[in-house]
């Protein structure tokens, strides 16, 4: 068997309208349906097709690709027959994204949370966050339109909390002409860390007043009536790409997913709305017997889908929130465009799964960082949006939601280095009060200047060396080899 051959199937992708059910050919970019203005899922026609191949033949195919050596098998297209399999190799765009490790907790850091656990770092992705699935995803789609269509000239466009821009960015710039960059932000809403990012790419990046939900109005506008492509969640194919995180839980699980409980931060929710399709997509073709749960978490400070869900079904009744300061910026979003999307696919992973099976919970900043800094200090590289999860975690166990068997995969979407600046405030406590951190001052940690910066001055280096040794050997009290 020739393990790195590339796929010879190929499906027929369908947009439909999740508000009319209208549906459209994927040869076109689309991001909102043309008659009732609804968002679209993407539906592959012939998935059918895929049944024909069982679940084990699957998880053998899968399992064979992790050792090829063809970059545009070795990421998320992995999965190529479940994600978007429309394209031709060359087609594929690979920059390392996917295939990210997932990392238990210490014995320590589970003695303290309750139960077993485990962080995806999905900050191990290119650019620092999970948005990558999704880019590979939509530039190889642009990829694929531009050599149908012979265009010359494509700017891609979007609104962000700054991974999305991030991510954009980084893609663009690999993929070069016809596609240009252009990203819009919410002026002094995203970390310095996440600025720097598409403006190292080499993008186009406009600011805007107001918080991202302002931001993504405008695009919008953009979108539906000037030609630019629009590289937010609205597009389809960025939830096609999301789908593989879903798929590579399952496999680093060897395929059982009976007992796990995945926490999943909500913003704009296209992401747990991929997570949820990929889990489905499994399940329907064989490959997984059961689903895992899925708890999506919300700060109190940005709320909207928590709200929905925390009222009986006959009760719930959709309406955006004005957004608070949060500390899980990346998230903090007050109308996400993907909730039609959770509404959908919530109902189906309920109807199979149980009640159980999708849940969302609420956290308070305070808890945010209080867990993220818990999880950096057992070794981690949890971001805020992370914390956020394991606060989640922990409340859900509080509620008495998770069984005696759970085991939790939480998904720590960005690298802790992109919010290292609310990590600062907690430490100097300086967090403005809109934000409600207390820190708890046993966890602060600074650098300590252990000499003052004259006393190298005009000394050779071994009696420097001499000086700060007996610094370090005074501040820490070490005892002598010889003693
Ligand atoms: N975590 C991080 C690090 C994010 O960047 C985002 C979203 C989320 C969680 C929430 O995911 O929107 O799929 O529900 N960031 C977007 C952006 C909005 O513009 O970068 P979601």
């Amino acid at each position: 068997m020739q393990k790195s051959a590339f796929p010879s199937y190929r499906g027929r992708m369908e947009y439909v309208c999740l508000g009319c059910g209208a549906r459209r050919s994927g040869d076109s970019l689309l991001y909102t349906c043309p008659d009732c203005g609804g968002v679209f899922l993407l539906e592959n026609l012939d998935f059918a097709k895929l049944k024909e191949k069982s679940g084990q033949a699957w998880r053998d195919t899968f399992d064979e690709r992790s050792a090829t050596a063809k970059p545009a098998l070795r990421g998320i297209f992995r999965y190529y027959e479940l994600l978007a399999p429309i394209f031709d190799e060359e087609d594929i765009v690979f920059l390392g994204e996917g295939q990210t490790p997932i990392i238990e907790a210490s014995g320590a850091l589970r003695d303290q949370v309750g139960l077993p656990f485990a962080y995806k770092n999905d900050g191990q992705n290119p650019s620092a966050s999970f948005k990558d699935r999704g880019m590979a995803c939509a530039f190889s789609y642009l990829k694929w339109l531009c050599r149908r269509q012979n265009w010359d000239e494509v700017l891609t466009v979007c609104a962000s909390t700054g991974d999305t821009s991030a991510a954009a960015a980084m893609y663009a710039a690999y993929v070069g002409a016809p596609l240009k960059s252009v990203v819009l932000l919410p002026h002094g809403k995203v970390t310095p860390q996440q600025l720097s990012q598409p403006l190292g790419s080499g993008a186009l990046v406009l600011e805007l007043p107001g918080v991202f939900d302002d931001c993504m109005k405008v695009v919008e506008i953009l979108a539906e009536n000037y030609r630019v492509a629009l590289l937010n969640s609205k597009n389809s194919w960025r939830i096609l790409g999301q789908e593989s995180y879903a798929l590579e839980v399952a496999q680093w699980y060897n395929w059982d997913v009976d007992d796990l409980c995945l926490f999943v931060p909500v913003g704009n929710a296209g992401n747990i709305t991929a997570i949820m399709a990929g889990f489905l997509k499994m399940y329907d073709l064989g490959i997984i017997s059961r689903l895992p749960r899925i708890f999506g978490v919300q700060s109190e400070h940005a709320d909207p889908v928590w709200r929905y869900y925390s009222v009986p079904a006959n009760l719930r009744h959709w309406e955006p929130v004005t957004v608070r300061a949060s500390v899980a910026q990346a998230a903090m979003i007050g109308n996400p465009v993907s909730f039609p999307r959770v509404k959908k696919l919530a109902q189906r992973f309920i109807e199979v799964g149980g009640e159980q099976a999708f849940q969302v919970i609420q956290v308070k900043e305070q808890q945010i960082m209080d867990a993220m800094i818990m999880a950096n200090r057992h070794g981690h590289i949890s971001c805020t949006q992370g914390g956020e999860c394991l606060a989640g975690l922990i409340n859900a166990r509080h509620l008495g939601l998770l069984g005696d068997n759970a085991h939790a995969v939480l998904d720590a979407t960005a690298h802790s280095l992109k919010f290292s600046g609310f990590q600062q405030m907690y430490f100097t406590n300086t967090f403005p009060p809109e934000y409600e951190v207390e820190p708890n001052p046993g966890l602060a940690n600074q650098p300590e200047l252990l000499l003052a910066e004259d006393v190298r001055k005009g000394k050779d280096v071994a009696t420097f060396a001499r000086l700060g040794a007996e610094a370090v050997v005074a501040r820490l009290g070490l005892k002598s080899k010889n003693a």
